[in-house]
């Protein structure tokens, strides 16, 4: 239980993106957070971690398109599988929300209120690239085109990857939406602005002298932005868009950057209401404020320091205590690829190796700052087979077995100081850890674990244990203070290892609930019986993970599907060779015969149920270009018309037309489908096919 005098502390991590899976270099983050909330605790603080997946946006709608399922069912699944992945890392919030809830639409409004109040909401018209294919606003990633400045071709809509210019997607040469492959028109539509000029002298001064923000940090924003007039910030986006429709501007949308930091109050409103306490009590200034750290990437800095706390000043809430902003990660000194097999996703891992073992390693390498950091497979494994098997382990692992029948001596053994000069360290440690800068603290923990280690081997307790009964003392009490020096490190190491604190609890001494334990040594307890606390890391281990990766990536190419692959679909249950068997290879063809045969990629653009008929679907097709064909195909049913628009097929494009009483087909749409499972199932080409590529 938290102390009068505790501090309390409301601890937020960045909202992962509900459109990918949880990779390891997300767990940076969510790691670092988690470290830093246990150690609270372990110091008696009232500590609340709260998060949520950040659910809205123009990528989510596309990407339930192209799933074939609404963005409501995608979001679902995706928090299942960002749940899981938490949880297998030992991550563990107090209240895990979403940014498409009640509350957060509730709190939304709020805002919205206050910033209207103010008179901080202006209105005027924006020129931006409209898919008219998908009847879609395109967002600056979904177009390409050659660059404006350097020719190149096939460039992103805001930046061009060979000469490094920006520019607006609407200076694109010949620009393509990469969602129909249409040709964007520039087209024209009222947005909302949050005029933040207007908090510019408040945002100098909170970036600056709040204490929420390294120097580095304050000097970047002021060498980038706050130098010059701050442009209104554009938070709404026009009809179609999954998200919050804004109640005072029907047809428009807030923004998903607008709704998202939202949802760290509308975590903390949930939470709150589970257990009866007070918002205002958290985000309210107050007699006695409670702290707020958001967790963030470098990458949403500025979300964070400028638009963020203007948003709150304006609404009168409390303002961030701190910002604690981290690098990126890379693996073996490179960007997570997925062709080398280092596009690593959580749940991967977790199926190759010890998430114990990738907390320590982050751990070991985050010190507070912003520079990046690198997960160097190597050195990962010689580390953890080092420090934590080596060193802190091993001290257990060497001498518990001689406590088993006796338990701990009764009076706590001369151990010429060594618990004494550890318990010491205490404040070192936990000063690194308050200050994020847990490499140091690991480092403070494993010079510790070197003379504990010394110790042991010193006085060699193997050979006390030969010795015979007159030994046997001195044996206890050998045993007595490695098994003592072992859980003084457990303490320091909780909030990164809660697992091997538990299992050293239950070695000896009950869980571990407080820093204080490492002040004191135990004494006259009974030892449990030893079980193996922790593996080595294994070359293979990793060779398998980086094998796994590489197999995933290639399965799919745009990576993060909400699908769970690792559910087998009703097919994959079928007998494998029944389909074969029902329906026997034809006879075979010349490569001239199938040359005949002219089969496209084609995008579905629209698609609609034949009302008179029981198995058709009207499909609108684009094979690229101008080109627009009529299909009727046989799929109802199997597939609904509004989840088919914006994906890919095959299309056999030279069939001579047919003339159905609905109207006339011109072309097919290709399909498998036989026996070992009901079912329809259309072929998608990889991703990066476009319309109109021939298949070969
Ligand atoms: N949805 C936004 C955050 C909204 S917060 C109101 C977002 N989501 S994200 O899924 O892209 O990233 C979530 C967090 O993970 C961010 O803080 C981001 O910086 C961090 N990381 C994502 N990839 C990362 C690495 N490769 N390395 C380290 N951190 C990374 O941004
Ligand atoms: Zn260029």
């Amino acid at each position: 239980m938290a102390a009068p005098s505790a501090r309390r502390i409301l601890v937020t991590s960045a909202l992962p993106y509900a459109n990918g899976h949880i990779h390891l270099g997300h767990l940076v983050e969510y790691i670092q957070t988690d470290i830093f909330v246990r150690f609270q605790r372990l110091r008696g603080n009232r500590a609340i971690y709260l998060c949520a997946d950040d659910t809205h946006g123009t990528a989510i709608m596309i990407r339930a398109r192209a799933e074939g399922r609404s963005e409501r069912e995608l979001i679902a699944a995706m928090r299942e599988a960002h749940l899981a992945d938490f949880a297998g890392f030992q991550v563990e919030f107090d209240h895990y929300g979403s940014t498409d809830s009640d509350a957060n639409r509730t709190l939304c409004g709020e805002i919205w209120r206050a910033l209207r109040d103010r008179g901080l909401v202006v209105s005027r018209p924006v020129e931006q690239l409209f898919d008219p294919r998908a009847g879609v606003f395109l967002a600056d990633r979904f177009v390409r085109g050659g660059c404006p400045k350097c020719g190149a071709a096939d460039q992103y809509g805001d930046s061009c990857e060979r000469c490094g210019a920006t520019y607006s997607p609407a200076d694109l040469v010949h620009p393509t939406s990469t969602l129909s492959g249409a040709t964007p028109e520039v087209r024209s539509a009222e947005h909302l602005f949050v005029t933040i000029e207007s908090l510019h002298g408040f945002l100098d001064r909170w970036t600056r002298e709040s204490g929420a923000l390294d120097a580095r940090v304050a000097n970047y924003l002021a060498g980038h932005f706050l130098g010059d007039p701050l442009r209104d910030w554009d938070v709404s986006r026009p009809a179609p868009y999954f998200g919050f429709e804004i109640p005072d501007a029907p047809g428009h949308f807030w923004y998903v950057w607008f709704d998202a930091p939202i949802g760290y109050l509308a975590a903390t409103a949930e939470w709150c209401a589970r257990h009866g306490e007070s918002f205002d009590a958290w985000w309210r200034p107050g007699a006695t404020p409670a702290e707020i750290h958001h967790f963030i990437g470098k990458d949403i800095t500025y979300f964070h320091t400028l638009f963020w706390p203007a948003m709150l000043e304006a609404a009168g809430l409390a303002l961030p205590t701190k910002v604690r902003i981290h690098g990126f990660l890379t693996v073996d000194g490179q960007k997570m690829s997925k062709s080398r097999g280092t596009f690593l996703l959580a749940r991967t891992y977790l199926a190759h190796l010890d998430p114990a073992a990738l907390r320590y390693y982050y751990a070991s390498k985050l010190s507070g700052g912003i520079d990046d950091i690198d997960l160097n497979l190597e050195e990962f494994a010689a580390k953890v087979n080092a420090d934590l098997v080596g060193k802190v382990v091993n001290l257990a692992s060497r001498t518990a077995r001689w406590l088993e029948s006796t338990g701990l001596s009764a009076a706590y053994p001369d151990d010429g100081g060594l618990f004494t000069r550890a318990a010491a360290d205490s404040v070192e440690i936990a000063a690194a850890y308050e200050a994020c800068d847990f490499a140091r603290a690991m480092r403070a923990i494993m010079l510790a674990a070197d003379r504990a280690n010394a110790y042991v081997d010193a006085e060699q307790p193997w050979k006390l244990a030969k010795a015979g009964p007159e030994a046997a003392q001195k044996l206890q009490d050998v045993a007595t203070v490695s098994l003592n020096l072992f859980r003084q490190l457990a303490v320091y190491l909780a909030p990164v290892l809660p697992k091997l604190a538990a299992d050293a609890g239950g070695l000896v001494g009950g869980p571990i609930r407080s820093w204080e334990e490492s002040q004191t040594p135990l004494v006259g307890r009974a030892v449990g019986p030893f079980s193996p606390l922790m593996q080595r890391v294994d070359a293979r281990q990793i060779e398998a993970l980086l094998a796994a990766s590489r197999a995933e990536a290639e399965a799919h190419p745009q990576g993060g599907h909400a699908v769970d692959t690792t559910t087998p679909s009703p097919a994959a249950g079928g007998d494998p060779g029944a389909a074969l068997a029902a329906e026997p290879l034809a006879t075979t063809c010349t490569i001239d015969d199938f040359a005949k045969v002219d089969l496209r990629v084609a995008r579905i653009i629209a698609a609609e149920e034949v009302p008179e008929a029981k198995k058709l679907l009207k499909l609108t097709v684009s094979l690229g270009g101008d080109t627009i064909r009529t299909v009727f195909a046989g799929i109802k049913g199997f597939h609904e018309p509004t989840a088919l628009v914006g994906r890919l097929v095959v299309v056999v494009a030279n069939l001579a037309p047919r003339q159905m009483k609905f109207g006339l087909s011109e072309g097919m749409v290709v399909a498998a489908s036989g026996a070992g499972a009901e079912g329809v199932y259309l072929l998608s080409p990889d991703a990066g096919a476009l319309p109109g590529m021939r298949l070969h």
